[in-house]
């Protein structure tokens, strides 16, 4: 029997990396997407003892004409059916002094690039009847005051492009999930220019944790997975509400207070 095959951006690292030994060990093959190509490979080399057998794609996702590669790749490769859209990046900045080349960084990778292969992804697994899309967000999709608002704004895109595409999925055999991780200890940080030993312990999750956590919520069905959420109900509160304003968002005339 041919294995699945799952594409994961940003796999080099942290919760990437994961993700690509946990898919290893549930019988996938992997594609593997970041820019360093010697991380890559030696993960590639690690999950052959899994038993999987991994394509490294070495990719700027910043650059539109790797994106594009990339978006090929999940477009004609047909044995792909799980896509894990994770790359990104963070920022300490202060939200005003952001400076030009992080905002740039941040919207080309966190938004444009991942937009185009979610959609991408979209296209091929609708035509297939099948397969899983994971987009990574962050705990600042819904609470944008913890950090940089640049950062947290594009994880909210992310989130809301996720609740924007489940209806057209799901209905096509597709499931999506959004993950939102808070505090997880990786690289990310120390490339954001911040000290993760620095946070409170009890505030930040291990990578490992943080990835079985999401792929139990994938398996429970969840829609998004928020890891460190005690109550699942919370959750389910908070999407209620906001869909409750759902048919009222819309009118004709202004609401009686405001005229
Ligand atoms: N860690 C947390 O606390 C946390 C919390 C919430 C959400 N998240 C989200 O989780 C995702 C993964 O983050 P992480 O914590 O695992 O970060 P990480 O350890 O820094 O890993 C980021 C991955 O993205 C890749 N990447 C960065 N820039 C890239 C580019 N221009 N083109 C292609 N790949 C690129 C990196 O590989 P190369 O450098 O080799 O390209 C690496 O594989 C991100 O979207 C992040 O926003 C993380």
């Amino acid at each position: 029997m041919t294995r699945p095959k799952a594409l994961i951006t940003g796999a080099s690292t942290g919760i990437g990396k994961v993700y690509a030994q946990r898919l290893a060990k549930r019988g996938y093959d992997l594609v593997l997407v970041a820019r360093d190509k010697t991380r890559l490979a030696a993960l590639a080399e690690q999950l052959h003892q899994d038993g999987a057998v991994s394509e490294v794609l070495a990719a700027d996702l910043t650059q539109s004409h790797d994106v594009a590669r990339i978006e090929k790749k999940l477009e004609s490769d047909a044995s792909i059916s799980f896509f894990l859209n994770n790359a990104g990046i963070a920022t300490m900045e202060r939200h005003l002094d952001t400076s030009l080349g992080t905002i740039e960084n941040i919207i080309a990778l966190n938004i444009t690039a991942a937009t185009r292969l979610a959609l991408a992804a979209g296209r091929a697994f609708v035509a297939a009847k099948r397969g899983t899309i994971v987009n990574m967000c962050s705990i600042t999709s819904v609470n944008p005051e913890r950090f940089n608002g640049v950062y947290g704004g594009s994880k909210a895109y992310l989130l809301a492009l996720s609740q924007a595409l489940t209806k057209d999925l799901n209905d096509n055999g597709v499931t999506i999930q959004a993950v939102l991780p808070g505090a997880t200890r990786t690289e990310i940080w120390e490339r954001a220019g911040a000290d993760v030993d620095k946070l409170p312990p009890e505030r930040v999750m291990e990578v490992d944790e943080m990835v079985d956590a999401a792929l139990k919520g994938l398996d429970m069905g969840e829609r998004i997975t928020i890891p460190s959420l005690p109550d699942a109900q919370d959750l389910a509160d908070a999407e209620a509400a906001r869909l409750k304003m759902s048919p009222n968002l819309s009118h004709k005339h202004a609401a009686a207070r405001y005229r």
